[in-house]
């Protein structure tokens, strides 16, 4: 297993193994995610590397690399979020953990997902779901999906992932999903296709950019019966820590997207 997950269910190593992917971090924040591999390799921007002493070494270990210090990590969820590759619009991590808990996406659950677009929401729920769950993400556009895929793969995550190319207007391929996550511009037209793959008792979840989108959503999931209908927006505004100082950040993201669910009833 190559990211910090452990898919055998044993707890992570204490010391890096060769072959796992890691991250290879700069003090001023500058950062690579690599393989942990014996012997120099060519990396752009950094030239000719050697990771060799890292490997057996505990996390965090400093390395040198053309005369500059480096730190050795296996990548959390937040260093994997922030190396992704983007084609299309990308979910914020703040609005993927809120989905997360309004889909109830626990260890072990079946999720489905439209569209898959950069992977960006698709990097969070492999995590969540851990080695005994699974997502299946689907999208229509064939370039979109292929960045989903790479992203994933490298987050060493793709055992937990099947990505069907498909518009899912037409309907989901499996059924029984414990949660189904729509992330597209017209989840209204999507929900019956979400509804016959869901099981009673799982979640739909929806994520749009605008306040009339998020209307049409919120009928949509009261006219199809749904049930513990809710709606929220999550605002997250860092902090700007300095002793005798301590204020919020100047700046902020104003605005991402409105999310909203509802529960399936037999
Ligand atoms: C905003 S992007 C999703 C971003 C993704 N959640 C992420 O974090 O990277 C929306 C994606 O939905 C796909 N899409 C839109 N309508 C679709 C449909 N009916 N069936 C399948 N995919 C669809 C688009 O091709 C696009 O890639």
């Amino acid at each position: 297993m190559s990211s910090g997950t452990k898919d055998e269910g044993t707890r992570t190593p204490r010391t890096l193994e060769e072959g796992e992917r890691v991250l290879v971090r700069a003090k001023e924040g500058e950062s690579y995610l690599l393989r942990l591999t014996r012997g120099t390799t060519l990396v752009d921007s950094l030239g000719v590397i050697d990771l060799t002493p890292a490997i057996g070494a505990p996390e965090g270990v400093a390395v040198d690399i053309a005369g500059r210090t480096f730190h050795v990590y296996r990548p959390s969820l937040s260093d994997l979020a922030s190396q992704m590759h983007r084609r299309s619009q990308i979910i914020t991590p703040k609005d993927a953990l809120a989905l997360v808990y309004l889909a109830g996406v626990v260890p072990g659950s079946l999720v489905l997902e439209a569209g898959s677009g950069s992977g960006g929401l698709t990097l969070f729920l492999a995590t969540y779901v851990g080695p005994a769950g699974h997502v299946v993400s689907y999208d229509r556009r064939p370039e979109h999906q292929k960045v989903a895929r790479e992203n994933i793969e490298r987050a060493g995550l793709a055992g937990r992932v099947t990505f069907r190319e498909k518009d899912v207007t037409g309907g989901f391929e499996e059924t029984g999903a414990d949660a189904v996550i729509l992330d597209l511009p017209e989840p209204w037209d999507v929900l019956p296709s979400a509804l016959s793959a869901l099981r009673a008792g799982g979640h739909v979840a929806t994520y749009v950019p605008t306040y009339n989108q998020l209307e049409r959503s919120v009928r949509a999931l009261r006219t199809h019966g749904l049930q513990d209908v809710r709606a929220l927006e999550s605002l997250v505004r860092g902090l700007h820590v300095g002793e005798g100082g301590t204020r919020p950040e100047f700046e902020m993201l104003g605005h991402t997207g409105f999310l909203a669910s509802g529960r399936k009833v037999d």
